[in-house]
């Protein structure tokens, strides 16, 4: 679109930090953008398509300088980030600060004014851009621990909006979010919504203490009573909205002859071995691949696990790659898996066949296919959805799922086996039973999985998050608290 071309009004807004597309570029230099791979984009389309909608982010490098555009039939608003906001709004205070703070501190997290300055300055931009593009009385959805002012801001500038937040992370018990400088300010800046929404009962409840402490603010659950300045009250929605997955779609993609094909050839290029045991993450410390690594070495090394008859495939897709807690985990866990396959492989049989990479959709669901047992042992995890997707892709209800109790999707997966990743004896023994596990228990639990995960999927998780929205902004226009 050209600059010259008059502003178009919405009806239906999403902003989140990153652009539902990727940005690709073709060696003649030609620019392309590909839908990235996120069911968000998936369960938001046809709400897209209906309500006349446009989707406010970054496209995913400093200083690309674009102006609205057009890809997958979604419209595209995005909003510019320098070198120096990336190192400090995104590398820094969201995932150098937020992200550890947010998951139970598994690695310490830094703070720095600059970056909170950065974070408040960059969270005005999105709001911005949002107000900017939003039709009268649209609906607004923000997504996300980056753009956690967003709600607060959008509300000073277009009180006509209606205002949703949903943070797809944990939100900390209040003796760990106590810990940050600027927590009333977030707190506030979240306040701004009509609905915020969140993984898990217990994330709520964490949401509505941390307003209690912080605010004064009265809280009935789901009910947050905003006093505003001007002596009127604002409810406020807080609740569960578990994230999902396109489930149908990736059920789909499983059994295409291609992926089934293709997950054949995976099976015999590892040597045909009994068992494939499977861990799909990003490379990050909230997911526990080192506890996996360990309990795994060990059975090894015990002779409970063969290496004949079994082999890992871990998948570990590359994360912040300039954080430095990342670096130190990819050297820690690049060095464990060296040392398991060298002391443990033998010329003919692997223990563990490692992939640095982040890989298309259909290369994922050959992998379920292929993979006998999946391996989740999140220490902290909003969801996990790599669990629900194996899920999906299990079709002839075979395969044993191995969830953390600390990921949110333990809530609903209640016939997976259940762990918790940092008692190694109790993963180890839970392990063993995954790999031994008759075909008739794993179809029972598989089924009573698949049930969960083909009835609560990720359009209904936004066909939920949406109608609530609607009821709470009809009830505030109805009492006329700011109309
Ligand atoms: C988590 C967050 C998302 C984020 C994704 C990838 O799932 O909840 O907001 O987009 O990780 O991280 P990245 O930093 O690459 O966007």
């Amino acid at each position: 679109m050209s600059s010259t071309e008059p502003a178009r009004e919405y009806d239906f807004v999403v902003v989140s930090n990153r652009l539902p597309v990727d940005r690709v570029v073709a060696p003649d230099g030609t620019e392309s953008w590909a839908a990235s791979p996120g069911g968000l984009v998936a369960a938001l389309e046809p709400v897209m398509r209906a309500a006349d909608g446009a989707w406010v982010g970054w496209g995913g490098q400093p200083d690309l300088g674009l102006t609205p555009f057009e890809a997958d039939g979604i419209r595209m608003i995005p909003v510019d980030l320098t070198a120096v906001d990336v190192e400090y709004y995104y590398e820094g205070f969201s995932n150098d600060t937020l992200w550890p703070l947010y998951h139970d501190v598994i690695s310490p997290p830094s703070f720095h004014r600059e970056w909170w300055e950065s974070y408040v300055d960059v969270n005005r931009r999105f709001a911005r851009a949002a107000a900017s593009v939003a039709a009268e009385g649209a609906t607004v959805w923000v997504h996300d621990y980056q753009l956690q002012l967003v709600p607060k801001m959008l509300r000073e500038s277009r009180p006509d909006l209606s205002i949703g937040f949903f943070n797809h992370i944990p939100f900390p018990p209040y003796g760990i979010f106590s810990q940050l400088p600027w927590r009333t300010q977030v707190v506030e800046g979240l306040l701004g919504a009509d609905v915020i929404g969140f993984q898990r009962v217990a994330d709520a409840g964490n949401f509505s203490r941390a307003v209690r402490r912080l605010t004064g603010h009265a809280t009935k659950s789901p009910v947050i009573e905003v006093a505003e300045d001007d002596g009127r009250t604002r409810s406020v929605i807080v609740r569960p909205f578990p994230i999902s997955i396109d489930t149908a779609n990736f059920e789909a993609l499983a059994r295409k002859a291609s992926v089934q094909a293709r997950a054949k050839e995976i099976r015999e290029g590892l040597g045909n071995p009994r068992t494939i045991m499977l861990g799909v993450d990003r490379l990050d410390y909230t997911k526990g691949i080192g506890h996996r690594l360990k309990a795994y070495g060990e059975l090894l090394a015990e002779g409970a696990l063969k290496v004949e008859d079994v082999t890992l495939v871990q998948v570990a897709s590359p994360s912040r790659e300039r954080v430095a807690a990342y670096m130190a985990l990819r050297d820690e866990i690049e060095l464990t898996v060296g040392r398991i396959n060298g002391d443990l492989s033998t010329i003919s049989h692997q223990a563990i066949s490692y992939h640095h990479h982040g890989y298309p959709r259909e290369e994922m669901a050959a992998l379920y296919v292929a993979a006998d047992v999946l391996l989740v042992t999140a220490l902290r995890d909003g969801m996990n959805l790599v669990a629900k997707e194996y899920v999906a892709s299990r079709f002839n209800e075979d395969g044993v799922l191995v969830l953390s109790e600390f990921a949110g999707a333990s809530d609903e997966l209640k016939k997976a086996l259940r762990i918790n990743p940092h008692d190694i004896d109790g993963l180890k023994a839970r392990i063993l039973d995954a790999v031994n596990m008759p075909y008739r228990e794993q179809q029972s639990r598989m089924r009573s999985l698949r049930k969960r995960v083909a009835e609560f999927d990720v359009q209904r998780w936004s066909r939920e998050f949406l109608e609530a929205l609607a009821e709470a902004t009809r009830t505030r226009r109805g009492t006329g608290a700011d109309v």
